[in-house]
């Protein structure tokens, strides 16, 4: 029997908007303070895309910086997956929308809706096409633009979440790098605590909809927070247990970037040390399907996330959802 193939991560590029805004600007417009922000959630600052920019148009920018780093003809992208709860509209898909401004002629794609998982999702989906010998290359995408879903005037809320992309390219790994392993789970249960019932088929757009914020972001912060810390140490410890390893054999952990407590909270349970944690929430806040590759781009950056290292992935979303995955990491 031959080998199974693995799927590689080769090439990474991200995108964050200019604008940026900062704890001091949200004084200004909600009863908040710099102090509470950094030290309830951990962020100074995130980027906020303009009117009229689109998640799509975030996928697409940061495609094009993974093409400065990793020159191909994306004519060669077999499949196109993109993890989003902020797609430019119901459909078609953003997927769809990147493609038609990509310029790719023969693939095909769709989106996966999986909240702050979505890249995660996205990824392992990927993984299954090009480890099944079937596709040769895979963009994943993750790409969110928040500020779209935010209410402004809702400080639990609008403290939080950022814009951003992220794109990876998978492709068959010839070394042994790549995916290793992953984990996932869905817990609707979870739905009512982090949700956005407006637009949809059961709450269509209307005046009384937009009246009662419907088409806003809803979150129980606290119910979202104690799961969160127990979701992503389950789901890591579960990821490592399976393939019997342990928080010591880890040399990169990046968490989604939702609360810098949820992950201190994480990697003390799995025995990390913190210059093994990849924190870059301080400047971008919680992008969603965005973090993830974000966070990869900071961990290459800061040189905690170098050729041939152990890298663990995890997310929690609305949903709930929730995954991990082990990489080794190829370039
Ligand atoms: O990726 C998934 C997306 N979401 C998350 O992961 C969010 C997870 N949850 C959290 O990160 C935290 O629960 C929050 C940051 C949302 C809230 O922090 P918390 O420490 O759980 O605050 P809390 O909800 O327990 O509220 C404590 C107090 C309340 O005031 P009272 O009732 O004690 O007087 C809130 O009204 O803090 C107040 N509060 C604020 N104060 C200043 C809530 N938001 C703010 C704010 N500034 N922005």
């Amino acid at each position: 029997m031959s080998k199974p193939v693995r799927a590689k991560i080769s090439a990474l590029g991200t995108y964050l908007p200019p604008r940026v805004l900062t704890n001091s600007d949200l004084e200004k417009m909600v009863d908040t303070s710099n102090e509470w922000i950094l030290e309830r959630v951990g962020i100074r600052e995130r980027h906020i895309a303009d009117k009229g920019v689109a998640a799509s148009d975030m996928a697409v920018l940061a495609v094009q910086n993974l093409l400065e780093s990793h020159p191909f003809d994306l004519q060669e992208v077999d499949l196109i997956i993109v993890g989003t709860v902020t797609p430019d509209m119901m459909y078609p898909s953003t997927a769809c929308l990147v493609q038609h401004k990509l310029g790719i002629k023969n693939t095909w794609g769709f989106d996966v809706s999986a909240g702050c998982s979505g890249f995660v999702y996205a990824l392992n989906t990927g993984v299954k096409f090009v480890e099944s010998g079937q596709y040769k290359k895979v963009l994943v995408i993750g790409a969110d633009k928040n500020s779209a879903m935010t209410d402004y005037t809702d400080r639990a809320v609008c403290i939080i979440f950022g814009d951003g992309a992220g794109a990876v390219l998978l492709e068959p790994s010839e070394d042994g790098a790549g995916v290793i392993d992953h984990v996932a789970q869905i817990e609707g249960a979870g739905g009512k605590f982090l949700y956005m019932p407006g637009g949809g088929s059961l709450n269509p757009a209307s005046h009384e909809t937009v009246n009662q914020k419907m088409h806003y972001i809803h979150q129980d912060g606290q119910q979202v927070f104690k799961y969160a810390v127990k979701k992503m140490a389950e789901m890591t410890e579960r990821v490592l247990e399976k393939n019997n390893l342990s928080g010591k054999d880890v040399d990169c952990f990046i968490a989604h970037q939702a609360n810098k407590r949820i992950i201190t909270a994480t990697a003390d349970r799995l025995g990390m040390p913190l210059e093994k944690v990849v924190i870059n929430i301080d400047r971008f806040g919680n992008t969603t399907a965005g973090t993830i590759p974000i966070a990869m781009q900071t961990a290459l950056e800061e040189k905690k996330l170098k050729k041939g290292d152990l890298l663990l992935i995890a997310a929690v979303g609305a949903g709930f959802t929730s995954g991990a995955s082990l990489i080794r990491w190829a370039f």
